[in-house]
Formats: structure tokens, C-alpha cells, sequence
């Protein structure tokens, strides 16, 4: 308390001293020096009080603009107006290879992804599906892939494939068209 009120002191008169040393003295611009401040620091408030009453009023509005926007947006991009390109796709299913290869016969933890492209869901024999991959009565389609692969749990409920998904549909087209190189 004491060194605070101290320091303030110190800062009150170095400022003072600061004032008339900038001023050029007299007495008057030391005295509107704190005056101006006591103002500045009465405007604060009413100035805040407005924009506080105002910010609750316009962020529901903002909200429901962010919210809208990003989802029309999203659901534009269609797989038929992305071209893939297969080497970058090679490099997004380094994503894919801990659980899946494309090579022929060869099962993992996941299918082998080998000629997926246009095979029914749930055809590799000899691989454990789940009843939920088995009975989905999907087709991979590209476009059917282009959906499966951004969120594979909400198109096959129940599926085992533990992947969160591709969220961009650049890297989904990517990888497709490299899945198509690889049949
Ligand atoms: C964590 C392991 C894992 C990862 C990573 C993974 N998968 Fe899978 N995937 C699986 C499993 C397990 C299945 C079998 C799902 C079932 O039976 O429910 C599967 C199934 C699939 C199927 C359906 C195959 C069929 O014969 O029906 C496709 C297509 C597929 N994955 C593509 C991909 C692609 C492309 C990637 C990378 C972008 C990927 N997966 C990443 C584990 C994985």
C-alpha cells in the first residue's frame, strides 16, 4: 500500500515535473494536465457502458451469421467440382496406411483398399467385417467415398474403422484419385 502510494506520488510529480519541463513552465498546463485526465478517465465508463449494453444485443446476430454461413458453404463443395490429384493423394493416405494398404489380398487392420473404387461395401473375403460395414448396401462409389471418407462414423454407424475423417474435400478427392490409380 505505502510503496504504491509512493510510487504514485513519484509519478504524479515526475509527470508534473515532465509537464512544465515540456511546457516550458507556468503553472497553468501542470494543472490541466490532471483535469484533462480526470475527464478522459470519467468518459471511460460512459463510454463503455453503451458498447457492453450493445455487444450482448449484436452477438446472437453474429452468431447465427457464423453459424449459417460455413454450412451452405461446406455443402457446396461437391466431389464433381474437385479435381483429384493422384500424388498428392498418395501422400494423404500415409493417413490410410496404418490400418490399410492398396495392394491386392493384402488385409490389415482395415481391407485391403486395392480396386475399392466401384466395389460393394463389405466384399473382401476373409476379412471380419463389421455387421455395420457388411449390411450397409453401399457401393464406393467415388462420390460415395467422396461422403464416407469426411466423417466414416456418421455414414456407417457402427463401422470399425477408427478414422475421424478427412475433413478437407481437396485431401478426399486426393485420395480418391489416387485409390482409382490403384485397381
Ligand atoms: C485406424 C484404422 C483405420 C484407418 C486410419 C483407416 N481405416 Fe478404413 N477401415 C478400417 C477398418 C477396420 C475398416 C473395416 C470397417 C468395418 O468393417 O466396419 C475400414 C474400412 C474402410 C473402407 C470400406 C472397405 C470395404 O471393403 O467395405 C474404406 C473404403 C476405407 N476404410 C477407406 C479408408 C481410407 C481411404 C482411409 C484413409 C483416408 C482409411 N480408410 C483409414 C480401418 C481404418
Amino acid at each position: 500500500m505505502l510503496s504504491a502510494r509512493f510510487s504514485l506520488r513519484l509519478l504524479t510529480s515526475l509527470a508534473a515535473m515532465a509537464a512544465l519541463t515540456a511546457c516550458g513552465g507556468g503553472g497553468e498546463s501542470a494543472a490541466e494536465a490532471p483535469a484533462a485526465t480526470e475527464t478522459a478517465a470519467a468518459e471511460a465508463p460512459a463510454a463503455d457502458a453503451p458498447a457492453e449494453e450493445t455487444a450482448p444485443a449484436e452477438a446472437p446476430a453474429v452468431d447465427v451469421a457464423a453459424a449459417e454461413e460455413p454450412a451452405p458453404a461446406a455443402a457446396e463443395v461437391t466431389y464433381a467440382s474437385l479435381t483429384g490429384d493422384p500424388a498428392k493423394g498418395e501422400k494423404v493416405f500415409g493417413q490410410c496406411r496404418a490400418c490399410h494398404v492398396a495392394e491386392e489380398g493384402v488385409n490389415r487392420v482395415g481391407p485391403s483398399l486395392w480396386n475399392v473404387v466401384g466395389r460393394p461395401a463389405g466384399s473382401i473375403d476373409g476379412f471380419k467385417y463389421s455387421p455395420a460395414n457388411k449390411n450397409s448396401g453401399l457401393v464406393w462409389t467415388e462420390e460415395q467415398l467422396f461422403t464416407y471418407l469426411e466423417a466414416p462414423q456418421q455414414t456407417i454407424k457402427g463401422t470399425y474403422m477408427a478414422f475421424a475423417g478427412l475433413k478437407k474435400p481437396q485431401d478426399r478427392a486426393d485420395v480418391i484419385a489416387y485409390l482409382k490409380t490403384r485397381s
